[in-house]
């Protein structure tokens, strides 16, 4: 396997033990994986992501990244880390209105040097991210298009090595439940659970995505992330297991469920969850635990996906 990878993530990122979040939920046994730790600007999934995101930009000669999400995205504040770190520009496709005082993560786009295109919608998104991208081709800029989260079948690597790097750590796990929404994540850890030999689950929970757009896209991008490895795995929709039960409030919409989830992790454990993913996530698996979808012998991997700087964004920071 030849595969263009840069180094520069902080790994392996620890796995922790929840004992007292554990006791308060009377089990099953909750650990977590610590790729809020992974580096580049305070951390999180895309760092994995980008390792290979990057190196793919730079082997085609890009001299700039371009990509797009939310106001507050953690996938765009990473991106735009990534690229000040390699010396590439940055341009960032954000549907929102440019705040007076930009903070948290939109504060950090613009200290990494970002130029930032606001969009009133993002039904525009796609759109004035290809005008974007063209007109960087046209001025002769060389940009690279990162998919938006990072969810290509180049970034989902990421999470595919990632299942090789926890089962290099020899703890039993028989669940990994995490957020997902672009499906980058989900996919490299479902490509990693069959080409390293994980024997539990892997359970997304819906950021802002139904179910089945979820497993038809996961099922998809690991399929194709698979030939990367070497040989085409073609996965299966149904095999592929989503819970879109928890994310109906819509995109970042905090209601009482994310607000508990964060709450409890951090009275427990002295751990910071993030408003719009893993305070979600959480709140999902706190829920199923409640309701005994796991059994009690059970052991739970939280995987921490990062996004804590989204704690101080102006939106989250007064209701969390
Ligand atoms: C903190 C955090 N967790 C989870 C996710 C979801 O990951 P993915 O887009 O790979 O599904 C994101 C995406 O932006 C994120 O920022």
């Amino acid at each position: 396997m030849d595969i263009p990878r840069l180094n520069f993530a902080h790994l392996p990122t620890r796995v922790e033990e929840l004992p007292r979040l554990t006791e308060y939920l009377g089990g099953p046994k909750i650990l977590v994986k610590r790729d809020d730790q992974t580096g580049l600007a305070f951390g999180g999934n895309k760092t994995r992501k980008l390792e290979f995101l990057v190196a793919e930009a730079l082997e085609q000669g890009a001299k700039m990244l371009i990509t797009g999400g939310a106001l507050q995205s953690n996938h765009c504040r990473q991106t735009a880390a990534a690229a000040a770190r390699f010396g590439l520009g940055c341009t960032l496709v954000l549907n929102g209105e440019m705040p007076d005082q930009p903070s948290a993560n939109l504060l950090l786009d613009q200290m990494f040097g970002a130029e930032i295109v606001t969009i009133a919608d993002r039904v525009l998104r796609d759109q004035t991210l290809q005008e974007t991208f063209d007109k960087a081709v046209a001025g002769g800029r060389s940009p690279y298009l990162v998919t938006y989260g990072g969810s290509s079948p180049t970034g989902a690597l990421g999470y595919a090595f990632a299942v090789e790097e926890f089962m290099k750590q020899n703890v039993k796990v028989d669940w990994m439940v995490f957020g997902t929404s672009s499906g980058g994540t989900h996919a490299g850890l479902v490509l990693g659970q069959r080409v390293f030999g994980y024997n539990g689950k892997v359970l997304g929970i819906s950021i802002d995505e139904p179910e089945e757009w979820l497993i038809t896209r996961v099922s998809k991008l690991a399929s194709d992330a698979s030939e990367r490895m070497g040989e085409r795995i073609e996965f299966d929709p149904a095999e592929v297991l989503a819970n879109a039960d928890y994310c109906r409030a819509g995109y970042g919409v905090l209601t009482d469920a994310e607000r508990e989830a964060v709450r409890l992790f951090a009275k427990y454990e002295g751990l910071l969850l993030d408003p719009v993913y893993t305070g979600r996530a959480a709140a999902g698996m706190i829920d199923l635990i409640r309701k005994g979808f796991f059994k009690k012998e059970e052991t739970i991997l939280f995987w921490h996906t990062g996004g804590q700087p989204a704690l101080f964004a102006e939106k989250y920071a007064n209701k969390i």
